[in-house]
């Protein structure tokens, strides 16, 4: 049995290992940028493993500028079926995750020439410039109403299943009548050489964000006024929606949720995490309509960041630097057993100012509050 587990094993491939992905970065000096996916489990099953292949190899090319996906299969030796025993289909796996076009090898050289690849550019307006290390970034927002946003997002989600640990696209032509809620973010990398080749895109995308609003409804007694309720706007029941309607919800008062966030690999711990979450927080801080600031689902890394963030920002206002622990409390009350009301601990008003006013999310804002407390214990 060993033996022929050993066999079999020849013929395994790791999936994070064969499929490399490589963008097409035209117009710069380093044209190619490669790296391996964290995740294959949505496409290619929980072992991550593919079946029936000597040097595999899976490449998934994106034009870096409108992230246009080309995928190339190659292998040596395949597998021949003993019985039940079959050689993965690897492209069958592979094609609920992409468009048609990415399987069709005669585009593969537009992806390379693309003639309007000059004329590219990010949809929407820009919301953030900066540099970093002497390379100049900039991070462009838009509606997903508009069709090229639609049409990036729709090629630059293939990377979601890749990268976010339980992460799923965006059905972003089911999204017709909810449509203005989202947000898309594209950061994009600008290539300033004044000899960039003439054909080729100076853009390329680095990372990107989606955001969508939740509507906030203050519900009359006997539940509320102070109990609040958040909904999404859903599709209406009904073939001739009330468009009006929906113009009118725009404009309550709502929290935004941030959705998917993705630094590619290539670019990540270098802070350009930081940039984005911070423009797109200063745009909702903008936003009247906006009370507060939510995340779906964030993970670990994710959620480093964002304290980081946070914790900056709010230290930056005086009167949060110098919340401090009350130290009058009598020793008395300090026993490990008692509960000392957390409003004898800081000053409650002005926390739930602070908070307010940086619509940071109470649960959140509580972390955040402990931590700083915490770091000013000497
Ligand atoms: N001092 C010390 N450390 C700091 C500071 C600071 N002032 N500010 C940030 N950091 C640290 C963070 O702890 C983190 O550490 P590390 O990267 O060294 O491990 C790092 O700096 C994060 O900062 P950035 O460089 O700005 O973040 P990055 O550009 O790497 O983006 C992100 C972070 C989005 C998590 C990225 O790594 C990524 O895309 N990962 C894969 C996909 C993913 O997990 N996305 C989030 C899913 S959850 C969601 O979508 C809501």
């Amino acid at each position: 049995v060993s033996a022929l587990a050993a066999r079999l094993e020849q013929w395994s491939s790791n999936a994070n290992e064969a499929l490399t992905i490589t963008l097409l970065r035209h117009g710069f000096e380093e044209s190619l940028d490669s790296f391996h996916p964290d995740f294959t489990y949505p496409i290619f099953g929980e072992e991550e493993s593919i079946f029936g292949y000597r040097n595999l190899q899976i490449n998934l090319a994106f034009a870096a500028h409108n992230l246009k996906p080309h995928v190339r299969i190659t292998h040596d030796k395949k597998w021949e079926g003993v019985g039940e025993v079959q050689a993965s289909d690897v492209e069958g796996a592979l094609r609920p995750f992409l468009p048609a076009s990415a399987f069709d090898q005669e585009l593969a050289s537009a992806l390379r020439n693309d003639a309007s690849a000059a004329s590219f550019k990010p949809p929407g307006t820009i919301l953030h410039r900066y540099t970093t290390q002497g390379r100049l970034f900039e991070i462009w927002y838009s509606s997903l109403a508009d069709p090229a946003t639609k049409e990036l997002l729709r090629n630059v989600q293939v990377l979601v299943p890749l990268f976010i640990e339980g992460g799923t696209a965006i059905e972003v032509d089911d999204l017709e009548w909810t449509i203005e809620r989202w947000k898309v973010y594209f950061v994009y990398e600008v290539d300033t050489r004044p000899k960039r080749a003439p054909e080729t895109s100076p853009y390329a995308l680095i990372g990107y964000s989606t955001s969508y609003r939740v509507w906030v409804l203050t519900l009359p007694p006997p539940l509320g006024p102070s109990q609040q309720a958040y909904f999404t706007l859903d599709p209406p029941e009904t073939d001739s929606p009330d468009l009006s309607s929906l113009q009118s919800a725009l404009d309550l008062p709502s929290r935004e949720r941030i959705s998917q966030f993705l630094v590619l690999p290539p670019y990540q711990s270098a802070g350009h995490g930081t940039h984005l979450y911070n423009a797109m927080f200063d745009l909702f801080l903008s936003n009247s309509n906006t009370i507060e600031i939510t995340v779906e689902d964030p993970n670990e890394a994710f959620d480093d960041m964002r304290d980081w963030c946070d914790l900056a920002r709010l230290r930056a206002i005086p009167d949060f630097a110098s919340l401090n622990i009350n130290t009058t409390i009598p020793p008395g009350d300090m026993k490990m057993d008692a509960t000392i009301p957390v409003d004898r601990i800081v000053d409650i008003t002005l926390r739930d100012k602070l908070r307010t006013r940086t619509k940071i999310q109470p649960r959140q804002f509580s972390r955040l509050v402990e931590m700083h407390l915490l770091s000013t214990i000497p």
